[in-house]
């Protein structure tokens, strides 16, 4: 149940957390489980006096991380990042390919983690999957300009498309208005493709398509993955 859930990202928050010693420049996810991460961060920020410096994938992780007093900074001034610490909404069991992007920061998140020399990835254990796509869409985030014609194109390769709204994402329905709108001023729209039998060249055929801004498939670039479930936390490496 939920509060079973919420028992394990809190577990898996502070192991996460656990990672990040004094002088780390570190990626700072987003989504619920990454909260985790930071609120134990922001704990380990105030009682033990760790320092280091965190690059926010998020506005929202920036808020919550400057409200423990964590010092951040941006790709700008640290572009070379130690550790990049994120959750994810699918997890493959080989390989730890990754679905992301269903908290709608996945380009930040993309960008940061391609910043970062180790990416930890903290998720319960309601993510593993053995393919992506068993129960979660392709968020795909594309420009607000034109994004009739780029949804067009990502019909064309398969895509069943929801558009993401505020709250919820609803089939494609041409007389919207309240759509959610990323950091970056873009759309996410939810790109069903069924089961992903090859992340690799999925994501290459989204990219190529003008008006995509990226995919939230996050293929063969996870080092780590912290699980928490009914046994613990298990700390699996690649
Ligand atoms: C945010 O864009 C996502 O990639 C999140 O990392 C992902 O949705 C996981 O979120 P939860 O930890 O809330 O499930």
């Amino acid at each position: 149940d939920q509060n079973q859930i919420d028992v394990y990202k809190e577990k898996v928050g502070e192991v996460g957390a656990s990672l990040v010693t004094s002088g780390m420049k570190v990626g700072l996810g987003s989504g619920s489980t990454s909260a985790c991460v930071v609120r134990a961060l922001g704990r380990r920020w105030q009682e033990e006096g760790l320092r280091f410096i965190g690059v926010p994938t998020s506005e929202e992780t920036a808020r919550l991380a400057q409200s423990f007093g964590i010092e951040l900074s941006t790709l700008g001034k640290c572009p070379e990042l130690d550790l990049d610490i994120d959750g994810a909404d699918e997890v493959t069991r080989q390989g730890f390919h990754l679905i992301k992007g269903l908290g709608g920061a996945l380009l930040r998140e993309k960008i940061v983690r391609y910043a970062a020399k180790r990416f930890v990835v903290v998720v319960d254990e309601r993510k593993m999957v053995d393919n992506l796509g068993d129960h979660t869409p392709v968020p795909v985030e594309v420009s607000t300009f034109g994004w009739e014609a780029t949804a067009k194109h990502l019909e064309k390769i398969g895509a069943e498309i929801s558009i993401r709204y505020k709250k919820v994402s609803v089939r494609f329905k041409e007389d919207c208005e309240d759509f959610f709108i990323t950091d970056g001023g873009n759309m996410i729209l939810d790109c069903n493709f069924g089961l992903v039998n090859d992340p690799v060249k999925l994501g290459q055929s989204i990219n190529d398509i003008v008006g995509v801004m990226e995919n939230g498939l996050f293929i063969d670039c996870t080092d780590e993955v912290l699980i928490a479930g009914q046994n613990g936390i298990q700390h699996l490496r690649k």
